[in-house]
């Protein structure tokens, strides 16, 4: 194992970007081609993240799958194909030394990283009122400080490379305030301003930040939500989502086009739009839904 594989805090993270300079150049496309890139999937083991690790390696790219679960991350790196330039590695998000262990594995495997995707997350199904405080930090811990920590660890080895991609998968529950995912919705607030801050901040430093908000996506997202007790859903019952493939392919353009943030699918502009100009209306249309629904 390379010397700078033993890198296991923040401080020697910066240390393993410093030393990124001394290694040999290898085969490797510059621009938004993934042919030979490096990409690490948080919460790779199934849904959203899964069918992003896999449209990146079947565009040529090394991606190592995270999950919490060493064998679920192994599962979906099986399904995904590629295992010849594939890793799958346990990570918890919210636990620093995870999120720097999987660095130091990647570059020890691949010699770089080129894409970091924040993906892992849940959902948090309950009143304001009633939200219990520990699933409310674990809610943040998980969808919004592991991203910050994963950029704060992975920025010094891209500024390094001179070039780098962070992805963060958010959600229209970004722009949008729903009742009773008022939590999960403030993480995704938050996401969004901080990834569009960063790109602003790191853009000279060649590395891109790309925020995406998906709107429904057929996934156990659903199912895997922290419960409260006063649950309740404002979802058009016509509405059935789209497939994560879509939110993959979605995320792929986004990346090679280097856009600041990809709506998927796009006609959810038109809620995001309506509740910029006239919030009164979306708030109307939700709390009929609720009553509805009662
Ligand atoms: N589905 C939707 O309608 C929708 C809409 C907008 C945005 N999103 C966002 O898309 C992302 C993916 O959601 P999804 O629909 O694919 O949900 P999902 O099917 O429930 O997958 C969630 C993933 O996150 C991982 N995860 C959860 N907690 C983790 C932790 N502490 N550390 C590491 N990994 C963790 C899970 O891995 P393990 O359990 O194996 O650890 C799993 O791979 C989330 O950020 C979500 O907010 C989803």
């Amino acid at each position: 194992m390379r010397e700078w594989c033993l890198a296991n805090t923040k401080h020697e993270g910066h240390e393993v970007a410093r030393r990124l300079d001394s290694r040999p150049p290898e085969e490797y496309k510059h621009g938004m081609d993934l042919n030979g890139k490096v990409a690490v999937v948080t919460g790779a083991s199934m849904g959203i993240g899964e069918q992003i690790a896999k449209i990146f390696a079947d565009n040529g790219a090394k991606v190592v799958l995270l999950s919490r679960d060493s064998s679920r991350a192994e599962a979906a790196r099986h399904r995904v194909g590629h295992t010849e330039r594939t890793l799958a590695l346990a990570c918890d998000v919210r636990k620093h030394e995870d999120i720097e262990r999987t660095l130091s594995l990647t570059l020890h495997h691949f010699d770089r990283l080129d894409i970091w995707v924040n993906n892992a997350g849940h959902g948090l199904l309950d009143s304001l009122a009633n939200a219990d405080m520990a699933a409310v930090r674990d809610t943040f811990e998980t969808n919004l400080f592991a991203a910050v920590d994963a950029m704060q660890a992975v920025i010094p080895v891209m500024k390094q490379q001179g070039r780098g991609t962070i992805i963060n998968i958010s959600s229209v529950a970004g722009h949008i305030p729903v009742p009773f995912h008022a939590i999960y919705g403030g993480t995704k607030f938050a996401m969004n301003a901080i990834g569009k801050a960063a790109r602003v901040e790191l853009k000279a430093a060649g590395v891109h930040v790309l925020t995406v908000c998906p709107g429904y996506v057929r996934t156990d997202f659903g199912a895997n939500a922290m419960r409260g007790s006063e649950r309740k859903q404002v979802r058009p019952t016509s509405v059935r989502g789209i497939p994560p493939e879509r939110v993959a392919r979605a995320v792929l353009r986004g990346y090679r086009k280097q856009k600041r943030e990809v709506v998927v699918p796009w006609y959810m502009h038109l809620p995001i739009k309506l509740y910029q100009l006239f919030p009164g209306v979306v708030e109307w249309a939700m709390a009929k839904m609720l009553r509805q629904r009662e």
